[in-house]
């Protein structure tokens, strides 16, 4: 309605303007999250995680401010997956905000993606089935606080936050992608040093990218 008003104050309409983003934000999540829940189910198609990645690096500087450095090292070749732009870019924003949030004062977080092959499951906490194959990466590092070993086996279900203004949703989405295409989630951290996220993801087919030799 204020943007219908034609208002002539710059500031009131810059602020109508931002409201406007945001409602629509709001329509894309909660539609998205409406898919998640009732399984409507997106079409999925053949992408590269890289340039997901690449396409959200200046909305995900904006968000850390002068909180947090990102660092990106990103994988020399293509990443390519099946899934919806939307799911990586989830990905992003919810391990990149909790990152952001864990780092009090100053921080570094580092967004790395490559791609493994995985015979036998990972050492550490693992969320989800591990089949053996070929999976693309995305990893997110942060210096924050770390998780406590105490509330480990509870950060994936919905609802549990240890934040004031906390909804306790951002990993459970995170979680549930990963599920939905058939990936699954490591998580390592340690008190006061930090936490390490990364969200795995089959590798299309059709691709030949040489594995890491580490996970
Ligand atoms: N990188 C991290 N460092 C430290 N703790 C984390 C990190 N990521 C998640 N957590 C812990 O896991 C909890 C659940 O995270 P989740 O993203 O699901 O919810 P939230 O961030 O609390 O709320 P929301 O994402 O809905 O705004 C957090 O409240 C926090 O305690
Ligand atoms: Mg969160």
């Amino acid at each position: 309605m204020l943007l219908m008003a034609k208002n002539t104050d710059a500031l009131i309409n810059a602020r109508a303007k931002t409201i406007k983003t945001a409602s629509l934000s709001a329509i894309k999540l909660m539609n998205y999250i409406l898919d998640l829940n009732y399984k409507r189910g997106f079409d999925k198609r053949k992408l590269d995680i890289n340039l997901c990645v690449e396409n959200m690096q200046d909305i995900l500087d904006k968000i850390c401010g002068s909180r947090a450095t990102i660092y990106y090292e990103l994988y020399s070749g293509p990443l390519n997956v099946i899934a919806t732009e939307l799911y990586i870019e989830e990905i992003l924003f919810n391990l990149t905000i909790n990152s952001k949030d864990a780092i009090s004062t100053e921080g570094i977080i580092t967004i790395s993606t490559a791609v493994v092959n995985y015979e036998t499951a990972p050492t550490v906490s693992v969320f989800g089935t591990v089949n053996a194959g070929r999976y693309c990466y995305i990893k997110v590092k942060d210096t924050g606080c770390g998780i406590a070993k105490n509330i480990m086996s509870l950060i994936h279900k919905p609802t549990f936050t240890t934040k004031k203004n906390g909804n306790g949703i951002g990993l459970h989405i995170v979680f549930t992608i990963a599920k939905e295409l058939s990936g699954f989630v490591t998580v390592e951290s340690a008190e006061q040093k930090g936490t390490t996220i990364t969200v795995y993801i089959p590798q299309a087919a059709d691709v030949v990218a040489p594995p890491c030799s580490c996970a």
